[in-house]
């Protein structure tokens, strides 16, 4: 099944922790996944970050570490060259933190849980910047001196920031009637708001796709369903229209 993109078409993509499973990066749910062998909380919460935050350092390092060995796969190489034709007609939405897709040479992309590779002072007002190392004790900011460094993550019970959700829905908003394609890649559909972007979509006109290894529980929410690896898949999903109907789902 391909999916065709004609000359007007828009292409908004929301990737989860799949697309990036066959660069090694482990998922969060499922078999070997993040979230299997520790409770979410314990990591990815601030109460769990007040409680024990050496613990959730230790768990981030790994994590950061781990990054250092890998590197995009094809998956993320097919997005960013679609979006290399598409130009502002494209948008990435990722729930990923690896920034594994900015490294395939994705551009128009809004990170929407953050970015693993960035810290911030859980006090003061600075800005996330770049970090990449590992820590076992807990970093203080050398900004404000007094507050306590965390991965530049969003966990859960924290909002997403305004900005980013602003800039998907203007992009929904803007894309034209009837040729615009919402298209989901490797995310179990679990974690609002992004599980919701397919049924906002829906309402809002656009075709649905979903690319997944398995159906996900919220299958039913998509017209078409390509099963398979996002690596192997991606690469051969799309085609070209110059002309015709903007898309001929089959
Ligand atoms: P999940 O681990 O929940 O889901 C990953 C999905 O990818 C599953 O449906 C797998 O079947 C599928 N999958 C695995 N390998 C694949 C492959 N090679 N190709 C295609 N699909 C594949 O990850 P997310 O949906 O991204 O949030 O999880 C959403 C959020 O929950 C994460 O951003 C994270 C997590 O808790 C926070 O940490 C705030």
């Amino acid at each position: 099944m391909r999916l065709t993109l004609g000359p007007g078409t828009h292409l908004l993509v929301l990737t989860g922790a799949g697309v990036s499973a066959e660069s090694g990066v482990p998922t969060f749910r499922g078999g070997g996944g993040l979230w299997e062998s520790r409770p979410v909380e314990q990591v990815a919460s601030p109460q769990g970050f007040d409680r024990d935050p050496e613990t959730v350092w230790r768990f981030y390092s790994a994590r950061r570490e781990k990054l250092a060995s890998v590197g995009p796969n094809p998956g993320h190489v097919a997005l960013a060259e679609v979006e290399k034709r598409l130009g502002d007609r494209f948008l990435l939405v990722t729930q990923n933190v690896d920034g594994l897709h900015r490294q395939a040479g994705s551009e128009r992309i809004v990170e929407l849980h953050g970015n693993i590779l960035e810290s911030r002072c859980d006090s003061c007002h600075r800005l996330p910047f770049f970090d990449d190392a590992s820590y076992d004790t807990v970093p203080r900011c050398d900004e404000c001196g007094r507050g306590r460094l965390r991965p530049a993550v969003v966990w859960f019970g924290e909002m997403l920031d305004p900005a980013h959700l602003h800039r998907v829905e203007t992009f929904i908003n803007e894309a034209p009637a009837g040729d615009w394609v919402f298209l989901a890649v490797g995310t179990s559909g679990a974690v609002y708001p992004a599980a919701g972007l397919v049924l906002q979509s829906r309402s809002a006109g656009g075709a649905t796709w979903l690319v997944n290894v398995d159906p996900p529980d919220n299958r039913a929410a998509f017209e078409h369903f390509v099963q398979g690896p996002s690596g192997e898949i991606l690469p051969r999903l799309f085609e070209w229209s110059r002309s015709g109907p903007p898309l001929t789902p089959s």
